[in-house]
């Protein structure tokens, strides 16, 4: 089979414009921004071992830049603190490593502005390949990408954020796939796999198929160590899942967002539309049997007693003016919040004592999910975003391997982390 004796070698090269672009979206006509003029942008693909260059061009009027989610690369490439400014451009470089095959996306870094760029339009899928995704039975899998991008259009342009939309998160009225409002998509009779992006700034996915099990196989950049059979998952901003169906016969499948409370505490309206459709896909064909994988990524159990730190990161906010802090304290470009050692393994508790949920996020190094509320987590995944619930813990080990350098870590709610909860952590 072709597929088998293609292990990546070579060297791709994409070339991404942001600008401003008018599309119909929902049958509107809107002015939106755009990488290549498309929304969201094109999927980008790689194998393990390619080299890949992103060359971002800004054609926007203000700053921007590009940032890789997720992808395993050093600090320094990743320079999500570096800003392009408007008409120039920034090449963007990694090599697609050995077991990263998985999820990704990309989405602009330019702190204060990362919200707005975001909500107008600007995120698009990625793709890197492995040896899982070259033989069965993922190798004849249907597969569809769905990047979940809400927004909200009103005379012809994207709705402003107002004021407490900074605290809230701002949800679009619009709940897009792939750019479209309620997409049907035809599939043929056998295994469907969904791999699906949070793309939004701060709307959070409950999903469900009426009568399905979903069966994960891959969550953020990376498979599972087998199938984890599940009736809902929940994603919050930043998260990708990836996901099998088994599409048996001819039949239609909803994709539905149910409902979940990201502020137990806060107003009733942040509650998606019960039972909302994300899309409908229309299984044509006869009757076929399908596999799952029975064993996928072997995932290491990280021996915590080996650790040489456990640090506490605690959410916080102040009001007047309104801000959201890590540790009390506001994101400032020039400091260093946190160090570790490379080649370390490091505990870390992120403490969110807040009537709202947050997402974390760290850069360049996944880690596992240890335990919620010393609950320990139903099964071992690497992770680069995790949502902390309302008034809950999340423990997650880090090793970190490979790398040093200065890192970001953040809430992947975006107006949160553009009002200030990100911090920088240097490892040493
Ligand atoms: Cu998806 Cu620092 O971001
Ligand atoms: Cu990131
Ligand atoms: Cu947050």
């Amino acid at each position: 089979m072709n597929a088998l004796t293609n292990p990546g070698s070579k060297t791709l090269q994409f070339d991404l414009t942001a600008r401003k672009s008018i599309l119909t979206i929902a049958g509107q006509k809107a002015e939106v921004l755009t990488y290549n003029n498309s929304f969201p942008g094109p999927l980008l693909e790689a194998q393990e071992g390619d080299q890949v260059m992103v060359r971002f061009h800004n054609q926007l009027q203000v700053p921007s830049n590009l940032h890789l989610h997720g992808i395993f690369m050093s600090p320094e490439d990743d320079k999500p603190h570096e800003v392009v400014a408007p008409g120039t451009t920034l090449t963007y470089a990694f090599e697609a490593q050995a077991g990263s095959a998985g999820m990704y996306w990309y989405h602009p870094h330019a702190h204060g502005s990362v919200t707005r760029q975001l909500f107008e339009g600007l995120s698009g899928p990625m793709i890197i390949r492995g040896p899982l995704d070259r033989i069965e039975p993922l190798a004849s899998a249907t597969e569809k990408v769905l990047v979940l991008h809400d927004i909200q259009i009103e005379n012809g342009k994207v709705a402003p954020h107002e004021g407490m939309d900074w605290g809230r998160g701002k949800e679009g009225n619009l709940v897009l796939v792939n750019g479209e409002s309620r997409p049907t998509l035809p599939i043929p009779t056998g295994l469907l796999r969904l791999r699906i992006v949070n793309a939004s700034a701060a709307r959070y996915y409950k999903l469900g198929v009426p009568g399905k099990k979903l069966q994960v196989i891959g969550l953020d950049g990376s498979f599972l160590e087998q199938p984890v059979s599940v009736d809902t998952l929940l994603l919050s901003p930043g998260e990708r899942a990836d996901i099998l169906l088994e599409a048996t016969e001819a039949s239609t499948l909803s994709l539905l967002n149910l409902p979940y409370k990201r502020t137990p505490m806060g107003p009733s309206q942040d509650t998606p539309v019960e039972g909302a459709l994300l899309a409908t896909f229309e299984v044509q064909g006869d009757t076929n049997t399908v596999h799952l994988p029975e064993k996928l990524l072997e995932i290491p159990e990280l021996n915590l007693a080996t650790a040489t730190d456990h640090k506490t990161l605690t959410f916080g906010a102040t009001m007047q003016p309104l801000q959201f802090t890590i540790n009390n304290k506001v994101f400032d470009h020039h400091r260093t919040d946190l160090s570790a050692r490379a080649d370390t393994l490091e505990v870390w508790d992120i403490v969110n004592p807040m009537g709202m949920d947050h997402p974390f996020h760290l850069h360049t190094f996944p880690f596992q999910l240890i335990s919620l509320n010393g609950e320990p987590a139903p099964f071992r995944a690497w992770k680069d975003v995790v949502n902390v619930p309302a008034n809950s813990t999340v423990r997650i080990a880090i090793p970190f391997r490979k790398y040093t350098g200065k890192v970001m870590y953040h809430c992947h709610i975006l107006e949160h982390e553009d009002v200030g909860m990100m911090g920088n952590l240097e490892v040493l």
